[in-house]
């Protein structure tokens, strides 16, 4: 596949950083998006960048190029190992943004089919209306913990929580168990190496337990369904993809959430046309996801051979970043906003979801979590605005996320519904279930004591 389109024509000049953008630094005041576009001036549809110091990959700029990459598996593989830096030594991948793990989503072929369909399969048979339901309770008991307030922080209080304790009901687990592994999620993402390694092993037991109990004890869950799947994974493998589950819904769901609800109070015309019933809570996520989608770039794909694309010179092992966002903004796709809304959209698809083999298996259940996570809000806390001024928003720094650290707003104080005194108001109240006669001290139940002793 070559793909030639105007802009730089240039090869891998690992001599020259002064050529690579540097995307670990700071965010320019002038934003992102003036960066991306800066960018496909001097470079065209592909631009070097480094995203560690000294750590340098190929960014794809253009649409049709991120698009040709991720259609292209036996050109552009998924297994990180096959990156150059791995292979020379100089990059392990023992952190979150660049790892690798025995599970679908760093798998090709035949292997990525086996490991994918146990996934695809289970998430297929999930009841989406009583998922719904769930969703709605979980973020009405959300909603109750800072209701009577009359503020929040609607990051850290609310969209964190949500996806997690979503997923956690799927694998039939009670609220409890969905904190725990929140709290875990978060500590695996964090920044520091050493916290983050004892996340990891922390992450490990729960699945471990989480599949030793369904083994035992099988219901109505994805663990359950993946483990009954006739492909016949093993336990371990089955707990990967259960924790592949877990890791790829937490982040992009959670700023899906943020991101909409940041859009309501700082639009007002997309506001009002949301409230004024002429753009749907569907349609807004979409809007989102094309003008401020939650990943902005992606660690990647790992070129398979020399190959040229749009006007780069890419060498067999070269790392490539799938650019969202900045394929977002590709002028051969970007479409004017709507005059009335002020919708954001394009003459194509938005990627935020993938495409290609690896797309996401449960688009549908991340729109849904988002929309109803929105929609409760919306509904439940009126008077709803910012509690600082835009511009005093911290968003994260890194490349890869785009998303709030805080979204503190005010609104009418209320009344908590009830009567859930419930576990998912954990996060104020600090009640934690603990598990009941019938639920053995197994390595979850253990997990679980050790998850009491930390928040004290
Ligand atoms: C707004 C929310 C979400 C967004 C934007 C999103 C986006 C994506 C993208 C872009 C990929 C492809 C990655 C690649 O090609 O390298 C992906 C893969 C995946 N996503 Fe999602 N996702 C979301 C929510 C979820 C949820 C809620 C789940 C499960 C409950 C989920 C499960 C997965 C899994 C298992 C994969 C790996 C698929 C494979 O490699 O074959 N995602 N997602």
């Amino acid at each position: 596949m070559t793909t030639t389109r105007s802009g730089g024509d240039h090869t891998a000049a690992h001599g020259c950083p002064a050529q690579y953008a540097r995307l670990h630094e700071p965010v320019p005041v002038s934003g992102r998006d003036a960066l991306w576009d800066q960018l496909r001036q001097e470079h065209g549809p592909v631009a070097p960048v480094e995203i560690e110091p000294g750590v340098r990959v190929w960014l794809l700029l253009g649409y049709q190029e991120n698009l040709s990459v991720l259609q292209n598996p036996h050109l552009f593989t998924r297994d990180t190992r096959r990156w150059r830096e791995v292979v020379e030594g100089r990059m392990d991948l023992s952190r979150p943004t660049f790892s690798w793990r025995p599970n679908a989503l760093y798998a090709d072929g035949a292997e990525h089919t086996r490991l994918r369909s146990p996934i695809v399969d289970a998430l297929g048979k999930v009841d989406m209306a009583a998922t719904d339901r769930t969703v709605r309770r979980i973020a009405e008991e959300l909603v109750d913990s800072f209701i009577a307030d009359g503020r929040a922080d609607l990051v850290s209080e609310y969209a964190v929580h949500l996806p997690v304790l979503v997923v956690n009901s799927l694998y039939g687990l009670p609220d409890s168990y969905g904190h725990m592994l929140g709290d875990i999620t978060r500590i695996v993402f964090d920044q520091d190496a050493e916290r983050g390694e004892e996340g990891v092993a922390r992450m490990h037991q729960y699945f471990s337990g989480l599949v030793n109990r369904k083994r035992n004890r099988p219901g109505p869950d994805l663990v359950s369904w993946m483990l009954q799947h006739p492909i016949g994974l093993s336990d371990n493998e089955v707990a990967h993809q259960a924790a592949l589950i877990n890791n790829a819904s937490h982040m992009p769901t959670t700023h899906l959430i943020g991101n909409t609800v940041w859009t309501l109070l700082t639009d007002p015309r997309i506001r009002t046309a949301h409230t004024d019933a002429r753009l749907s809570v569907q349609s807004l996520l979409d809007h989102v996801m094309w003008s401020n989608t939650p990943f902005q770039t992606l660690l990647g794909r790992i070129a398979l051979q020399d190959i040229r694309i749009g006007g780069a010179q890419i060498r067999s092992g070269d790392a490539v970043l799938l650019g969202f966002a900045p394929a977002h903004r590709d002028p051969s796709v970007q479409r004017e906003e709507d005059k009335d809304t002020g919708v954001a959209g394009g003459s194509r698809a938005h990627l935020m979801f993938g495409a290609g083999p690896h797309a996401c298996p449960a688009r549908e259940l991340a729109r849904m979590i988002a929309a109803t996570g929105v929609t409760v809000l919306h509904e439940r806390l009126a008077g709803l605005q910012l509690d600082v001024a835009p511009e005093q928003l911290r968003w994260h720094q890194s490349p890869f996320v785009r998303g709030l650290r805080e979204l503190p707003v005010q609104f009418v104080p209320a009344a908590p519904r009830g009567p859930q005194k419930t576990a998912a108001a954990e996060p104020r109240t600090r009640e934690v279930a603990v598990p009941g006669p019938d639920e053995p001290e197994d390595l979850l139940g253990k997990l679980m004591g050790w998850w009491r002793g930390l928040r004290g």
